[in-house]
């Protein structure tokens, strides 16, 4: 079902993704879903569960470079293949059971062995007919201690990076708190708030339903109805799997079966949660394909003034391409006031 609700923002990732490719990036904040919250929180098991592709994850710090998924749908041609890209480094794999080597390998590289983190992206780019069009950021978890080797200020650290990436306008940031912990200190949730006071582009998810105490439900389906910290997207309660499951090798789609048995039997959850997580794609869904076409309109507009006001880009195949490395700074600045006022307002 996310599959088919996601189908109709393709033409906007694709969009998103030609302008990444094109180095746009480094000077426009492009829309992206962010997860960020305490370090096993349960971050890369949500993504896991969003994406279908299997990700390093269990205890302690296991994202130490901020990761980018970028899912792309391909009906022919191609069973599954990934491209992993970081620094000058690019490498291309067909076998996903490769992936969790490749990923260490270049967090490795760039943050050093041991348990420091760096702000460097690691872009992952995955191409199979199971996935959905769809591109995430998987960000390192806050410590609230360091562990042997990490400097002091490793929580600070963290934090810095959290916020550099959630405080651009465009992303959509996903909070993960499970819901064995105190919500209302969740220092995630209070970053999101900080960059995002009006809560426009903030989701809170909540994992590890299965390990809550008993005697604590009222509480937490008052949270998922949004009586206790009240925020405009609210809040989905997602059950991933465990280290047990994983150990178990369960698979994403069992996994996802057990959560929905889990869910639909539960004493308490059963009349509360009906798969939420088709909230975060309405949510993308309300916003993205109007953008789209407003951001491709903007384009059409940008190019046909470039036509007039120079010779013109060389033609090329891909020459959109082409066309957007000759934009000039002046121009790149008007477009990216106009994709911030776009992407603002109630659209988000
Ligand atoms: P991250 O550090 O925030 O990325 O967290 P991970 O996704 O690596 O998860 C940390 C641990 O929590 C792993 O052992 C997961 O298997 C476990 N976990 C995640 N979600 C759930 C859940 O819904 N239920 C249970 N029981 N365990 C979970
Ligand atoms: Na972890
Ligand atoms: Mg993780």
């Amino acid at each position: 079902p996310i599959t088919a609700h996601l189908e109709s923002i393709r033409p906007y990732i694709d969009l998103i993704d030609t302008l990444r490719s094109a180095g746009i990036h480094k000077d426009l904040a492009l829309p992206t879903i962010i997860v960020i919250g305490d370090q096993s929180s349960g971050k890369s098991s949500v993504l896991e569960a969003l994406s279908g592709v299997p990700l390093p994850r269990g205890s302690g710090i296991v994202t130490r470079c901020p990761l980018e998924l970028r899912l792309k749908k391909v009906n022919v041609g191609v069973n599954w293949k990934a491209v992993l890209s970081y620094s000058n480094n690019k490498i291309e794999f067909v076998d996903s059971s490769l992936l969790e080597n490749h990923v260490h390998a270049a967090q490795n590289e760039l943050a050093g062995k041991g348990v420091g983190i760096r702000d460097d992206l690691i872009t992952l780019e995955i191409m199979s007919p199971d996935v959905c069009d769809l591109t995430l950021i998987d960000l390192p978890g806050i410590a609230r201690v360091p562990v042997n080797g990490q400097p002091q200020d490793i929580g600070n650290q963290i934090k810095r990076l959290i916020r550099k990436y959630i405080e651009k306008q465009e992303t959509i940031n996903m909070v993960v708190c499970p819901c064995n912990t105190d919500i209302a200190t969740t220092e995630a949730l209070k970053i999101a708030q900080e960059v995002d006071p009006d809560g426009k582009r903030t989701i809170a998810i909540l994992t590890k339903p299965d390990l809550i105490d008993r005697g604590t439900e009222t509480r937490i389906l008052d949270i998922v109805h949004n009586k206790v910290i009240p925020l405009r997207k609210g809040y989905i309660m997602v059950k991933c799997r465990g280290q047990q499951q994983i150990d178990d090798n369960i698979s994403l789609e069992e996994a996802a079966q057990m959560e929905s048995d889990f869910f639909r039997t539960h004493e308490h959850f059963r009349k509360s949660v009906v798969d939420q997580i088709l909230c975060v794609c309405v949510c993308c869904q309300k916003s993205l394909p109007q953008l789209n076409e407003q951001i491709k309109k903007k384009l059409w507009d940008l190019k046909n003034e470039l036509k007039e006001c120079e010779a013109g880009p060389p033609q090329d195949p891909k020459g959109f391409h082409v066309t957007i490395q000759f934009l000039s700074p002046q121009t790149l600045t008007r477009f990216n006031e106009e994709i911030k006022s776009l992407s603002l307002g109630e659209q988000i």
